[in-house]
């Protein structure tokens, strides 16, 4: 397999204006549901992405028609709730857990049986925490014994409606069991340990679709249908995050991060900066088709060290790779636990990190469900992201606090979330080089 690799250089600070990419969640929703609704849901701002692209293509293997992307524009002509037809192969999902949980839901209620495959390290995620809640809902749909894609479900079961109380806090457990109540006879609720982000919840009542929410609780009810409309993607808050983490760690930096969703259960990631001493503003703050939006201002400031409060964790799950570079470049100690799942994503991203982290300097302990790192002075070195997008861009963010080059390993799966990260990253002031 080629090895991507960053090269990058002891950069000096982060300036200008930026727009990230869209927001992965709310693309593969936009997708899904826009492939549900009756009528055409034009899309701006969508992320093009191998993970939400593999979203698009198994849509279309199912027989709907979607014109684009181009430019973040895509036109999905929808079938309704019963109109997806049976794909003539397996769908293959690539590196993306989400599109692999979400249709697991979606699929368990279709009239046709289907196969989910995916790459390396998605062969290697835990499948059973939609599976099991899935089969007391009435589906048949099989793992591998240790619990692991690929995904067979057979069609044509009716689906129950369950109460179901999630043993983790994860959104896309939480989505899986919602897309399949929508094909359940009755009431389906799900219960959350803690708050996660709420993308499908507003996105299916955009589409005129009621979800009832109560406290932790939230419902649907099979049987209802979905009505298309036009869905404008905000700029990832997990992309920007990079540039946060960047412009607080670099002196002289200040950057602005344009159109920003900060739907506060995804906002995890600046309570944390903040917390750490970071001089985040934000600037025109509106709401884009029912999800807040706003230009984020992040100025150098001086970070200092802090116990990371766990209800946080569920809030800022995909941003602690870059997280754990602030706490590097951080006075005194950072500690974060309750953050296993850290474990399970598309690397075991406490060790990866922990192990990055002590080649290039920084004195970090993994635990079982956190990490405990004392802020120091981060040399060069080279290091491995086994393939997982955001500890490639974590470590790279990593040169604006460096006194020598890092070199990063296995980078490819930058194109899953943030296709042109290197050249916003060169852009707004690091200097780097790809080698293949
Ligand atoms: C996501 C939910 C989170 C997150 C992932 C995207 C979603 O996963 O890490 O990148 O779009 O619902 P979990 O639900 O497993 O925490």
């Amino acid at each position: 397999m080629v090895n991507t690799q960053f090269i990058v250089s002891p950069s000096k600070k982060l300036q200008g204006q930026l727009r990230v990419p869209g927001d992965k969640s709310i693309s593969h929703r936009a997708i899904m549901l826009g492939a549900l609704a009756e009528g055409t849901t034009h899309i701006s701002g969508f992320l093009e992405g191998e993970d939400t692209l593999a979203t698009l293509a198994a849509f279309k293997s199912m027989c709907v028609l979607i014109e684009g992307p181009e430019q973040g524009r895509v036109t999905v002509h929808g079938v309704g709730l019963h109109g997806l037809q049976a794909p003539y192969k397996p769908l293959y999902l690539g590196n993306s857990g989400t599109s692999m949980r979400l249709l697991a839901g979606l699929m368990a209620g279709q009239k046709f049986s289907v196969e989910m495959t995916g790459d390396e390290s998605l062969s290697r995620r835990p499948m059973r925490r939609v599976t099991e809640p899935l089969a007391t809902m009435g589906a048949l749909i099989y793992t591998t014994a240790s619990g692991t894609p690929p995904l067979k479900i057979q069609g044509s079961q009716q689906l129950h409606p369950i109460h179901y109380p999630m043993p983790i806090a994860s959104a896309q457990v939480k989505s899986c069991l919602l897309l399949a109540g929508l094909y359940a006879q009755g009431t389906t609720c799900i219960i959350e340990p803690a708050p996660t982000r709420d993308h499908t919840e507003r996105m299916l009542r955009s589409l005129g679709y009621p979800v009832q929410q109560e406290g932790n609780r939230v419902c649907v009810t099979g049987g209802g249908h979905l009505t298309a409309t036009d869905i404008d993607v905000p700029a990832d808050i997990s992309s920007a995050a990079f540039f946060m983490v960047g412009a607080s760690i670099a002196t002289g930096s200040d950057i602005t991060l344009q159109h920003v969703g900060i739907n506060p259960t995804r906002t995890g990631v600046l309570e944390i900066l903040k917390a750490m001493g970071a001089d985040i503003t934000l600037h025109h703050e509106r709401e884009v088709g029912g999800e807040p939006v706003a230009d984020i201002q992040v100025r150098h400031a001086p970070l200092h060290g802090i116990q990371i409060p766990e209800y946080l964790v569920p809030l800022a799950i995909d941003e602690f790779p870059v997280l754990f570079i602030a706490a590097a470049c951080a006075e005194g100690e950072t500690v974060l636990t309750g953050a296993a799942e850290l474990r399970v994503k598309e690397s075991d991203r406490i060790q990866v990190m922990a192990d990055g982290l002590q080649t290039v300097g920084i004195q970090a302990h993994p635990t079982p469900d956190g990490m405990i790192i004392r802020g120091g002075k981060i040399h060069g070195g080279q290091v491995n992201s086994h393939g997982d997008h955001r500890i490639a861009m974590a470590f790279t963010i990593a040169s604006l606090c460096a006194s020598e080059p890092i070199i990063i390993d296995d980078c490819a799966n930058v194109a899953t979330s943030f296709p042109n990260f290197v050249e916003l990253a060169t852009r707004a002031g690091i200097t780097m080089t790809v080698e293949k």
